[in-house]
């Protein structure tokens, strides 16, 4: 669906004034193919949230820019950037992120509705992502009555439902145990595919980077590394996690797809998406 990167060029973001400056980002480059999904890991405060923001254009730079489907995000005007992102991203953050007073189906067709999608379809677009992600039966229930991995799969369908070109996720496994945030990883790399748009999650979980094509490390504001999916070595300078992730690692870090056999099967069947327009 998407035919052009989403590109970051020379990004430096320095909160505060003189006195007390932080320099978050310190000159990031960075190229998101269409339908690649890239993993930013790294030390905390070492800038992911605020390159996810700049990059959504959540947050303006202090200087650089963010070019996406020909437009910088950084020079548009404020209210051309709300739309734009309403329109072309999603969101999917740790928790905490659905309204606590409205059922699955309403919080997931949220974006629709904002948009100004009838009602019905949109609650019926929202039902169709919902039991895409394993979640038939549960449409009418409030967060409170979910677990965290549900939660969070309510999360992505919201983050889905609008068609949007990128994903951006924050954490999104952060609160959860590690099954779980690995089905939910499973999930929304899954269904972003499947979507065509491309997947842009910070995380600190060495496995949840390889359901990603692509991991970026971060240290001190800037890409100190990068690594594919491919051969999954850990990048010279980044000893920490690598070695970590080694360690703890049952499958070992090197295979570019999960390993089917160190998770249970998960309920994410995808015979027919709900961007396929077939109705049954
Ligand atoms: N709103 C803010 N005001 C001032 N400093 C901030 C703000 N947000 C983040 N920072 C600082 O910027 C740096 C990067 O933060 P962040 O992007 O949140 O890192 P990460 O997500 O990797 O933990 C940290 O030093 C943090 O304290
Ligand atoms: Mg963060």
């Amino acid at each position: 669906m998407t035919s052009a990167p989403l590109e970051a060029r020379g990004l430096v973001k320095t909160y505060g004034d003189q006195g007390v400056a932080t320099r978050a980002l310190a000159g990031v480059d960075l190229v998101v193919a269409p339908g690649e999904s890239v993993a930013i890991m790294g030390p905390s405060g070492s800038g992911k949230t605020t390159l996810l923001h700049v990059l959504a254009g959540v947050l303006a730079p202090t200087s650089g820019s963010v070019l996406w489907r020909g437009q910088d995000l950084t020079t548009l005007p404020d209210r051309a950037r709300t739309q734009l992102r309403r329109s072309d991203f999603g969101f999917v953050f740790q928790a905490g992120q659905l309204l606590p007073e409205l059922p699955a189906d309403e919080n997931a067709a949220l974006p629709l509705l904002l948009a100004g999608t009838p009602r019905p379809t949109a609650i019926d677009t929202s039902r169709r992502w919902l039991a895409h992600l394993g979640l038939a039966g549960m449409e009418r229930r409030r967060p409170g009555e979910l677990s965290g991995g549900q939660a969070q799969r309510v999360a992505i369908a919201r983050a889905l439902v609008g068609r949007p070109g990128v994903v951006f996720a924050d954490e999104p496994t952060g609160a959860l145990d590690r099954h779980t945030g690995w089905e939910v990883m499973q999930a929304l790399t899954t269904a972003t595919r499947a979507q065509g748009a491309s997947l842009v999650v910070v995380t600190h979980d060495e496995e949840v980077a390889h359901w990603c094509s692509r991991t970026v490390h971060m240290r001190d504001g800037l890409i100190v590394a990068e690594a594919h999916a491919q051969p999954v070595a850990p990048a010279a300078g980044v000893t920490a996690a690598g070695a970590t992730a080694s360690a703890a690692g049952t499958t070992g870090p090197a295979s570019p797809t999960p390993s089917p056999t160190a998770s249970q099967p998960l309920p994410v069947a995808l015979p027919t998406a709900p961007w396929s327009g077939a109705a049954r």
